[in-house]
């Protein structure tokens, strides 16, 4: 009755709004947010789209500093391929900027990529999304826009959004006209670059009116001029912001599944990579998103699924979900096992022992470590007084603390004696009682393995937490290997 209820209010809001836009083809765009997303995203339109000059503004002026950097290797964000785009289209038609108010002014199409965090407090606290950078960003846009402009949702938001930024714009607006699309972004980080070069497909979703479907067009047209038509989908508002959340929900969901099944390996004989293999070899099923781990991370999975849980039970819908949150359940579990089993192996005291992680990034080639895996593994040998050496390829020490502090398990000078940064990987794994996997970065496979065991406390133990290593080898050096779902010899 609800839904029916709300669906009808939709329908009539947005019969009754007619706007007549005077939105001529796309010369300006701005992007509010130079984030993982915002950053990478606009810099490939600005290079597949020269003609159209590309302004990306922040908050943070220390971020844009490091974007506007002549070293290429200082930009804010580790993408491969990025340094190239950047260094083609900035100061041609891409430009970083502080200067909010001007750029999105001067823009045709305003994009919205700030962050949207789980809520820490109030109604919603733990789950659902704070829309609160959403909403100033609407309310900037509103007070300083004096053209027509469409604005377009990028940040990943929980479906209806649209309907509070458009509350916003045409209640505190200059009496300019705005359309809203919903534009979610499906990249991968670490692949962000390929992504944005060859997407599966465009999601955009717009009002069904005239002007939503001039707006929709708009959009469409800057997006052809590198990715063909038939892969640029257009759809209702509400169906584009409800598949980013129920995308993400598939992606994660795959990955509980496997990792249940990596538990029930363990104790049957059954190898989970081979099972994995099996069963994607069924086209009905596919090969992607079956790697067992030690838990996914990233800023979108669990935010997504909390978010997904959330507007569930706010219509009533408890046994939906109920079924999406124990994809998250599966998920803290994995993470908790993997940290277990290693408390066991090390006869269940890790006081004063040295455990070498290799890895703190959510997953290879990014230097994001948002949710990642590593700090709740970290977190939990930290409670039983391990002592954690990190290396990792791209996350600096900075960050490394504040993801442990940001837990608030203990204080922070407690946290600093118990986590170690460590720029040599060779130095990490000296004389730790045991190393473990948490990212699976390639150069890990590259490693002297003979020297690192020769360094070690003996036992010496290796826990894989992406099955990335080869054990048959390791194990012929002399080292324990545990591998995920898969029974340990
Ligand atoms: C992504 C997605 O866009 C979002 O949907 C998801 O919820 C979180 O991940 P991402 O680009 O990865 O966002 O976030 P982040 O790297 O934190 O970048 C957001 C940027 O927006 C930051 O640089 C922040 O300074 C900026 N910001 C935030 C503003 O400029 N203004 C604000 O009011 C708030
Ligand atoms: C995800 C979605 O893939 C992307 O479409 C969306 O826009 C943002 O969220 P991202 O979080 O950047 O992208 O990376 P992804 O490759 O999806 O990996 C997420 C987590 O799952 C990582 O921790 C990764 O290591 C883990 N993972 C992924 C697995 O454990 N097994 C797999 O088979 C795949």
């Amino acid at each position: 009755m609800t839904i029916v209820f709300s669906m009808l209010v939709r329908l009539f809001i947005l019969q009754n709004i007619k706007f007549i836009m005077n939105i001529p083809e796309i010369k300006k765009i701005c992007c509010i947010g130079a984030g993982y997303v915002g950053g990478p995203t606009m810099a490939v339109i600005a290079q597949k789209c020269p003609h159209i000059r590309v302004a990306v503004v922040d908050v943070n002026e220390q971020k844009i500093a490091q974007w506007n950097d002549n070293n290429l290797d200082n930009l804010p964000v580790y993408e491969p391929g990025l340094k190239e785009v950047v260094k083609e289209a900035r100061g041609r038609n891409l430009f970083f900027s502080t200067d909010m108010d001007t750029e999105i002014d001067a823009a045709d199409m305003v994009f919205i990529s700030v962050n949207t965090p789980t809520k820490t407090y109030g109604k919603g606290k733990g789950m659902a999304a704070d829309l609160k950078y959403i909403e100033l960003s609407a309310r900037k846009i509103a007070e300083v826009a004096t053209s027509d402009k469409i604005v377009v949702e990028k940040s990943t938001i929980p479906i209806r959004t649209a309907q509070a930024v458009r509350k916003i714009l045409a209640n505190t607006g200059n009496g300019v006209n705005f359309q809203i699309l919903s534009n979610p972004e499906f990249l991968a980080e670490g692949t962000a670059v390929s992504d944005l070069y060859n997407p599966d497909r465009v999601l955009i979703g717009g009002e069904e009116s005239e002007d939503g479907k001039k707006a929709m067009d708009a959009l469409t047209s800057v997006y052809n001029n590198w990715i063909p038509r038939e892969r640029i989908l257009q759809t209702n508002i509400w169906s584009s912001e409800l598949s980013k959340l129920v995308a993400n929900a598939f992606l994660a969901q795959r990955i509980s599944s496997i990792n249940a099944i990596s538990a029930l390996c363990e104790k049957t004989g059954a190898n989970v990579d081979e099972v994995a293999k099996a069963i994607g070899m069924d086209t009905r099923i596919g090969a992607k998103f079956l790697k067992t781990s030690v838990g996914f991370g990233g800023s979108c999975f669990q935010k997504d699924i909390l978010n997904l849980v959330y507007i569930s039970r706010f219509y009533g819908l408890d046994e939906v979900a109920y079924y999406w949150e124990s994809v998250i359940e599966i998920n803290d579990y994995q993470k908790n096992r993997f940290a277990d089993s290693i408390i066991i192996k090390l006869n269940n005291t890790l006081s004063d022992k040295k455990i070498a992680f290799l890895g703190w990034a959510f997953k290879k080639d990014t230097n994001d470590s948002r949710e990642s895996a590593a700090i709740y593994v970290a977190d939990r040998l930290m409670e039983d007084k391990g002592i954690i050496a990190v290396y990792d390829p791209k996350v600096g020490e900075k960050r490394m603390h504040d993801d442990i502090n940001y837990l608030k398990t203990r204080d922070e000078e407690e946290n600093d004696k118990l986590l170690q940064y460590y720029s040599d990987p060779y130095e990490a794994m000296k004389d730790a009682y045991a190393i473990a996997v948490l990212t699976e970065w390639d150069e890990f496979l590259d490693y002297d393995w003979q020297k690192v065991y020769d360094n070690m406390i003996k036992p010496a133990y290796v826990f894989d937490g992406r099955n990335l290593l080869n054990h048959e080898k390791l194990r012929e050096i002399g080292f324990n290997v545990q591998g995920i779902g898969k029974v340990n010899k």
